[in-house]
């Protein structure tokens, strides 16, 4: 008997979405109408901030909000190298550096001590700094750097551990870009996801937990800075100016009103949503808990609201990680290695001097993690499929 295909990521759609998409295709007003106001309120409740300002892309939104926190040319952000390239490349763009710390071997997200030994040391400067910088910088100067930001990105399911990234940028002067672009409704300490830090970035792929198609959106509760970005979206136009009036250097990084009225009506299924992916995550450790060679994400014990992205295990040795793929690509199950290592990309290398080696967790997790199908519309049936695939792949 051939069953339906198995697939890594599904949205999860209902009539609300269809219908509200269709009200606004009986409209004129398809872009920078009501549907976007609506959409960015309860983007902002959802992340507990003041404002929201919905954009055209997760990557769009880091980078708006890169430039509303002043980063410029030559600043140095300490960021995560385990990560989707879009929250280092958002740097790139302005020409501010990213300087890597590692990860936490048991959730992925930035560890905050290896954090605060980079910064202590870039402030030292001299020989200490040149260990931490990137080699491209190393031999520039001696005297020390500044650091302008921490850029953490909460991976997969949960914050990272953001009260002792607040301490360490509250000591030495540091603004925060939260990249929740993978956490949207995950709680930290009670307090969500996108107001962790100054300034957060939701996404909104068609794999994330809700979906607009593409699109992205700030968060913020500094005024100042939702006035700057509103502005960049949209051309640089003055705030509640005229037709063909800029003031600044802006892009096209609007949300179209379709796409806001979808973002709206999946915001609205939040909760629903989450505790679907929920019981999901619970289907697949239930059958692979007693498996010796997995390893599972911990839930830290201050994620007082997880908010399922991916499905992620560690493929421990002597397994190899690759083959697991293979064998389960020959039984048409799909998987994804997850991620591949930011600085080992070959334009960071080419361009920072990263080296393999330099970040052995971020290494260490690049090579053993999997993520096996996963949305919320998956039926137990397919996960109970894809565990048994992964048994057999593993013997
Ligand atoms: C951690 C992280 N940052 C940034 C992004 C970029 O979002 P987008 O694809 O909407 O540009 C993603 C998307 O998957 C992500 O996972």
């Amino acid at each position: 008997m051939t069953r339906e295909p198995i697939r890594m990521s599904s949205p999860d759609i209902t009539q609300a979405e269809i219908d509200a998409v269709t009200q606004v295709l009986h409209t004129t007003d398809l872009s920078m109408g009501g549907q976007i106001l609506a959409f960015e309120e309860e983007m902002a409740k959802i992340a507990g901030t003041k404002y929201a300002a919905a954009v055209s892309s997760g990557t769009a939104g880091l980078h708006l909000a890169v430039i509303a926190a002043g980063i410029g040319e030559g600043d140095l952000v300490v960021t995560t190298p385990f990560s989707f390239v879009a929250s280092s490349n958002c740097l790139l763009y302005e020409r501010a550096i990213p300087v890597f710390a590692d990860v936490d071997d048991q959730t992925g997200n930035m560890d905050w001590m290896r954090v605060e030994e980079t910064v202590e040391a870039i402030l030292r400067g001299g020989n200490d700094a040149k260990r931490f910088l990137p080699r491209s910088l190393a031999g520039q100067k001696s005297g020390p750097h500044s650091v302008k930001g921490i850029l953490p990105a909460n991976v997969f399911v949960q914050a990272a551990d953001y009260d002792q990234f607040g301490d360490i940028a509250h000591r030495h002067n540091m603004v925060i870009i939260e990249d929740a672009c993978e956490t949207v409704g995950a709680h930290y300490k009670g307090r969500p996801a996108g107001s962790l830090g100054d300034i957060g970035v939701m996404a909104f792929y068609p794999n994330k937990q809700m979906t607009t198609g593409e699109g992205g959106v700030v968060v913020t509760s500094n005024e100042d800075w939702i006035t700057q970005i509103r502005s960049l979206r949209n051309q640089g136009r003055k705030p509640g100016g005229m037709w063909l009036e800029h003031d600044r250097l802006g892009y096209n990084y609007r949300l179209d009103e379709m796409s806001a009225a979808f973002g709206l009506a999946q915001a609205r299924r939040l909760p629903e949503l989450l505790e679907k992916r929920k019981r999901v995550a619970f289907w697949y450790e239930e059958r692979l808990r007693d498996v010796e060679l997995i390893r599972f994400t911990t839930i830290a014990p201050y994620t007082t609201q997880p908010s399922w992205f991916v499905y992620i295990i560690r493929i421990l040795p002597p397994a190899n990680r690759d083959r697991v793929i293979e064998r389960l690509a020959r039984e048409q199950i799909p998987s994804r290695k997850y991620f591949s290592p930011i600085h080992l990309q070959s334009f960071y290398r080419d361009r920072f001097g990263y080296q393999p080696g330099d970040f052995p967790v971020t290494e260490r997790l690049g090579d053993q993690n999997i993520a096996l199908p996963f949305s919320g519309v998956m039926s137990e049936d397919e996960v109970e499929t894809v565990c048994f695939a992964l048994r057999k792949a593993l013997e």
